[in-house]
């Protein structure tokens, strides 16, 4: 991984070119490493509004959760330490993520400068694009499938899968952005957690969940690629939560008959029968178990045995060209216009109100819980 030489840096060594991104307690913008001249995006959070409103631990799991898919080991949670290696950790294939190359922060500010993705959002496409194709949208599907797959692996829930999160890179290929709800889990958590278009009904309800929520988001975007809208159809949270709980999902009738068996699958409203990649420690149990009866040449036995759809093994996606994907070597249907390496045009416009920062509240020494975070 490329890293700063600098060890100090702060916001004055990044000439900003513009806001490409608005987000709940900060913006998102374009910067320029002056030394480096590389481009960046820095992704600025107001400490007083995450003290307020309860999110500084989310925001700690958002920042060692960049760390691990980006590679980044420091004080005493290196290899020394066992807890780490618990848990058969395959290693992060982090070709889909967008990478934390530096942390800063001052009084008012915490700062994570990221890869810049100058492709935009994946919403944007889509609202060009209107719907894709069941054939074209599986080359978004296959990787999301892998990154999930690969989060999961690594006991990291993503829980906010969605356009806004997915940004096309220079060559068409997606990066994750967002891990602002994400969290390493080792079994099961309870937050009201997400964006409500594409929550879980086991989260609208508020029970335990787990990695399966993801899926189902998997399930609610891919409707949303290939139909053009999403099976809710509706504004009002509350609205959309009903729905969910009812779990009643029309189809447009010429629906791509695969297509719909995987979103069908994906939509399963029970967590422990919906598709997915086999990840959580009752499933690897089962694999493993599989294997032994395989072993026995006993075939039957291992379709009784599960009876949730392994993503993988699924007829839509089953024979897309993995290798080729992974290795970059599919050409996209789609690749994004960038005129220059710190070029946003790709993405929306938003009103900088630079003065405001004056405005923003110091959070003093003493109350300061960021003080601690360790980069
Ligand atoms: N690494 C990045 N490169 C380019 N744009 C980004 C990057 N990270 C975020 N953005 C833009 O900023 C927006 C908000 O960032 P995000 O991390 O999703 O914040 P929030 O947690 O507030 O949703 C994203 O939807 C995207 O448009
Ligand atoms: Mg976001």
């Amino acid at each position: 991984m490329e890293s700063l030489i600098n060890e100090t840096l702060n916001k004055n060594n990044f000439e900003i070119i513009k806001i490409i991104g608005n987000g709940a307690f900060g913006k998102v913008y374009l910067g320029i490493e002056k030394q480096t001249k590389k481009p960046y995006a820095i992704k600025i959070q107001q400490k007083h509004l995450l003290i307020l409103q309860k999110q500084v631990e989310h925001a700690l799991y958002e920042f060692e959760i960049l760390k691990i898919i980006s590679g980044i080991n420091n004080n005493s949670k290196n290899k020394s330490n066992p807890s780490n290696n618990n848990l058969n950790i395959t290693p992060i294939r982090n070709d889909s993520f967008s990478l934390i190359h530096h942390f800063f922060q001052d009084s008012k500010f915490i700062y994570f400068v990221l890869d810049y993705i100058p492709g935009g959002e994946l919403f944007i496409l889509m609202r060009k694009e209107i719907k894709f194709s069941a054939s074209d949208a599986r080359f978004y599907i296959a990787q999301i499938i892998d990154a999930l797959d690969t989060l999961h692996r690594n006991k990291i829930i993503y829980r906010d899968l969605k356009p806004e999160n997915l940004l096309l890179d220079s060559d068409g290929y997606l990066k994750f952005v967002d891990f602002g709800v994400a969290k390493k889990i080792e079994n099961k958590t309870n937050t009201l957690a997400g964006t409500p278009t594409y929550m879980a009904p086991e989260i609208v309800k508020q029970e335990y969940y787990s990695f399966e929520v993801d899926w189902w988001s998997l399930g609610i975007l891919t409707y949303e690629m290939t139909v053009g809208l999403d099976p809710w159809d509706e504004k009002d949270p509350m609205k959309i939560y009903e729905k969910i709980k009812k779990g009643l999902i029309l189809f447009p009738k010429n629906m791509d008959k695969k297509l719909k068996n995987f979103i069908q699958h994906l939509l399963i409203g029970d967590p422990n029968k919906r598709m997915g990649s086999f990840l959580n420690d009752n499933d690897i149990q089962k694999e493993k178990e599989n294997e032994n009866l395989m072993n026995q040449n006993n075939i039957n036995e291992k379709k009784k045995e599960i009876k949730k759809i392994n993503i993988y093994e699924h007829i839509y996606i089953k024979n897309y060209p993995w290798k080729e994907l992974r290795n970059k070597e599919i050409i996209p249907f789609y690749t994004p216009k960038i005129k220059k390496k710190d070029d946003a045009s790709n993405f929306n416009e938003y009103q900088d109100d630079d003065d405001d920062d004056i405005e923003i509240e110091d959070v003093s020494e003493d109350k300061d819980p960021f003080l601690a975070w360790k980069w």
